[in-house]
């Protein structure tokens, strides 16, 4: 089978050049929207496709996957999570499923960065003071902030994106700590000049800022719920650029409109779109609309990495970027 005559169907809009590309190698069916598809939509889909290109919000859940055809053999997700695709029933049924590592690492981390100095300095506050055309002038007391330098960050999830943070922190002052499934190697951890902490609620009674960066998974829904949120200190922050799911966002809420954390910078939420409108009208957080890997080098290079994936597959090999059991 030619390269052209593979079916692919891509749930929605990608980069022009991506597109173009994958017009010229594939059979292609495009979409225009920037929204997720229907369940229906789904379900049509992969009843007619060898390749199905979904990103995250389109749920390729069980019930999908049983409407899929025996020609639907690859599932190439334009993005590096996969926890809207049910990835089991992926496998049992001899479909294999790939992302897109490490090509965005470096952004999202850049917009943690941005997050960890922006809530502690008080940069929407200061923006909204100058907006609403009521700023004053220059005070000795106003719009104190905590001071980033000699701060320290403890980082839970200490894989790509994790690291990359760390790399970036160090320059600014912070002392690393982290905790992860499994410790790093000591060469890393010298290189990253950061300390192990096997027992998270250990680390989160030591810490002044929390940043999240860990997969969503059944073991890591609300694993800062409401009683770790309690060991952090009372003038802590909390940063979360990789999932909503892993904070029970409800009870960050409570806390931060009692004054019981000082501040959130958040680029994820629960239940996507559908944010708790009392976290939405706090001060104290700075809120951004799932931007983290939101630069054109890094969509593209997403794009890249999907029809790299697709073609490989194509020529009879195992796609670089293949997610396997032990990953989930
Ligand atoms: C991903 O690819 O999973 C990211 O969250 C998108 O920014």
């Amino acid at each position: 089978m030619s390269f052209k005559s593979l079916k692919v169907v891509v749930t929605r809009k990608l980069p022009m050049l991506v597109e173009k590309r994958m017009l010229e190698l594939f059979d292609a069916k495009l979409r225009e929207s920037h929204h997720p598809m229907s369940d229906n939509d789904l379900k049509e889909a992969v009843k007619n496709t060898d390749v199905l290109v979904p990103s995250l919000g389109d749920k390729v859940s069980k019930l999908v996957l049983s409407q899929a055809s025996s020609n639907l053999k690859l599932i190439a997700n334009y993005g590096a999570g996969f926890d809207h695709i049910d990835i089991k029933t992926a496998i049992k049924k001899g479909i294999i499923v790939s992302n897109t590592p490490n090509v965005l690492s470096n952004d999202t981390a850049d917009m943690t960065l941005a997050l960890i100095l922006g809530v502690p300095r008080k940069i929407y506050e200061g923006s909204q003071i100058i907006r609403s055309g009521e700023w004053g002038g220059w005070a000795p007391t106003a719009l104190l902030g905590s001071r980033i330098g000699g701060k320290k960050l403890g980082i839970l999830g200490m894989g790509r994106i994790g690291q990359a943070v760390a790399k970036r922190a160090t320059n600014f002052g912070l002392e690393i700590h982290y905790h992860n499934r499994t410790q790093l190697h000591t060469e890393s951890e010298t290189k990253l000049r950061t300390k192990y902490w096997k027992n998270l609620d250990d680390m989160l009674r030591q810490i002044d800022i929390l940043t999240i960066h860990v997969p969503h998974t059944p073991a890591t829904f609300h694993l800062i719920n409401e009683r770790r949120l309690r060991l952090l200190k009372k003038d802590a922050y909390i940063i979360n650029t990789a999932r909503g799911e892993i904070i029970d966002e409800d009870a960050l809420t409570r806390m931060l409109r009692t004054n019981q954390l000082a501040g959130a910078g958040l680029d994820v939420y629960e239940n996507s779109k559908n944010i708790n409108p009392r976290l939405r009208s706090l001060n104290n957080v700075l809120l951004l609309p799932h931007m983290g890997s939101a630069t054109k080098e890094s969509r593209l290079e997403m794009g890249e990495k999907v029809i790299l994936n697709i073609k490989t597959f194509q020529d009879g090999h195992l796609p670089p970027d293949q997610i396997l059991p032990n990953m989930l």
